[in-house]
């Protein structure tokens, strides 16, 4: 439904950059061309991060060429609409969730898959590979290039309870999820019931008790405040939270040649130095987390990972068909 206003847009922004290339002097007299990143959380988090030195570093890139305002923590576009105010041409990148794309391709729900990644560099080798280069490309039919992948780490639970070490504990309470179907399986093979929620929404529905737990990373956790309004956070590193830095297709492949090579360039650094420090600030977060003292950090045994595993277990099953069993091995390879 939202073919029509698409393809005017991109004509659009097209036709602009045709003319300006039949009409160089005017070209140059022209004013930068904005260029609008939107993400859901907080500047202070590994994907902030990366999209202000991003800005940092495409503006020093192309001086006077490209002018890029980032919008942090949904303020321009939440989980809802953003992905569709790319394909309109409202925003020129957004770097979702992986999670959040299973509407434009299942096979990106292989890192949704509950235990899969044993961590982050994990997840560095199978993105670097070519099955995860390819996942890049996977979504262009649909209007959208992945240029390329931001890190933020593992996923932690927390509920409002006292008790969280064992799959029994999460029986029959209300989670908070990310829009996709896989994490809603995890949650049901666990007995729990699952909600479908915009992550600007989270604090408060924890708040107010209508949910009773969430999945997240450190990062989040911290800069959300989460652990303000939740009892336990349980260490499952059960599942990973990364992203996928898109564009709508047709905008990209419309720049101008020099613009195009500078915000890939630009890209390419924002990303080494965002995935770079990733892992720190999760862990800097859970350490901010813990002195808070609001929350309890739960550590878990070996035997308690083992059972929060094997109840999430059926879920691959379910998911694999979609998916593929070459991009999962892929991804099991991957674990050292
Ligand atoms: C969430 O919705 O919990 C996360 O995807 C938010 C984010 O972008 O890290």
């Amino acid at each position: 439904m939202t073919i029509h206003p698409t393809r005017r847009r991109v004509l659009t922004t097209g036709a602009a950059v045709a003319g300006a290339a039949a009409l160089p002097f005017m070209a140059r007299a022209q004013s930068p061309i904005v260029v609008k990143l939107s993400h859901v959380v907080a500047e202070q988090t590994p994907k902030g991060q990366a999209s202000m030195k991003f800005k940092e570093l495409a503006e020093k890139k192309l001086p006077g060429k490209v002018n890029v305002q980032v919008f942090p923590s949904s303020q321009l576009f939440g989980d809802a609409k953003e992905l569709e105010a790319l394909l309109l041409g409202d925003v020129q990148f957004i770097a979702p969730s992986l999670s959040k794309f299973d509407r434009y391709t299942k096979k990106i729900q292989v890192y949704d898959l509950p235990f899969l990644f044993d961590d982050i560099d994990a997840v560095d080798r199978f993105q670097a590979g070519p099955k995860g280069q390819e996942l890049l490309k996977s979504m262009v039919s649909r209007g959208l290039l992945g240029l390329g992948y931001w890190h933020n780490g593992m996923k932690q639970l927390s509920t409002n309870k006292d008790k969280l070490t064992r799959p029994e504990d999460v029986k029959g309470l209300k989670f908070r999820i990310q829009a996709s179907d896989v994490l809603e399986a995890q949650f049901r093979a666990l007995g729990a019931n699952p909600q479908k929620m915009a992550f600007s929404e989270v604090y408060q529905a924890l708040q107010t008790g209508v949910v009773d737990g969430q999945e997240n990373t450190w990062s989040n956790i911290y800069s959300q405040k989460f652990h303000e309004v939740q009892k336990t956070i349980a260490e499952t590193n059960h599942g990973v939270i990364d992203y996928m830095v898109v564009t709508n297709a047709k905008w990209w492949d419309g720049l101008a040649p020099d613009v195009r090579k500078g915000l890939s360039e630009a890209m390419a650094e924002a990303t080494t130095y965002g995935n770079k420090i990733a892992d720190d600030f999760n862990a800097a977060d859970r350490k901010k987390i813990a002195d808070a003292g609001k929350a309890k950090i739960q550590k878990l045994s070996k035997e308690d990972v083992a059972a929060w595993r094997k109840s999430m277990e059926p879920v691959w099953k379910k998911f694999e068909g979609d998916i593929g069993r070459d991009l999962i091995d892929a991804a099991l390879k991957s674990n050292k």
